[in-house]
């Protein structure tokens, strides 16, 4: 684990921990506030994200960037990043090799960055993170307390694309993060 950011980057610049390291045009490593008091993430880079090398840029990081600014969420203030930080062929789920040989820089950014709250969107960010045992349809919408981090697990944004009850559920579970963000 690196204690500086300028070290943890240069570490990650030329990886090929994986197989997807084969096929990427950049690493999506994270966007944000270095200091936020929230991170959200997400599963891995599509096609958008791949070519600018920031996380949640294609449609449903646009999705999520309308619902922060109505529920006054500002991208600036919050840190993103993704399980995985090599776009996945396909946009399929990262294999679980490809997670856990990737794990270890997202958990030295949570190390650095010291989030209060971590959003959690989707089932594979919900079982990396707090374990295989989670369920994203029964534990979205519940705060689980995990060494002395809040985790609000949701829906992926790209799921709100299809359905729009879980759009709903996603702006409610947004709602309770607001709100913990003020207190
Ligand atoms: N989906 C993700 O999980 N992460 C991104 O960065 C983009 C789409």
């Amino acid at each position: 684990m690196y204690d500086n950011w300028e070290e943890l980057e240069k570490s990650i610049e030329n990886c090929n921990r994986c197989r997807l390291c084969t096929n990427r045009k950049n690493i999506v490593f994270g966007v944000g506030n270095k200091e936020a008091k929230v991170m959200f993430i997400g599963e891995g880079p599509g096609a958008d994200e791949d070519i600018q090398g920031i996380p949640f840029v294609g449609k449903a990081g646009q999705l999520m960037n309308k619902c922060f600014e109505g529920i006054g969420i500002n991208r600036e203030d919050v840190y993103i990043a993704n399980i995985v930080k090599c776009r996945p062929p396909s946009n399929r789920v990262p294999e679980q090799d490809e997670a856990d040989a990737c794990l270890n820089y997202l958990r030295n950014q949570v190390i650095l960055v010291k989030p209060k709250i971590i959003v959690l969107l989707g089932s594979t960010a919900l079982k990396n993170i707090l374990g295989k045992e989670y369920g994203i349809t029964s534990a979205r919408g519940k705060w689980v307390e995990n060494k002395s981090i809040l985790y609000m697990p949701t829906w992926h944004p790209a799921a709100l694309l299809r359905d729009e009850n879980k759009k709903i559920e996603f702006w409610r579970d947004l709602k309770e993060v607001k709100k913990k963000m003020e207190q």
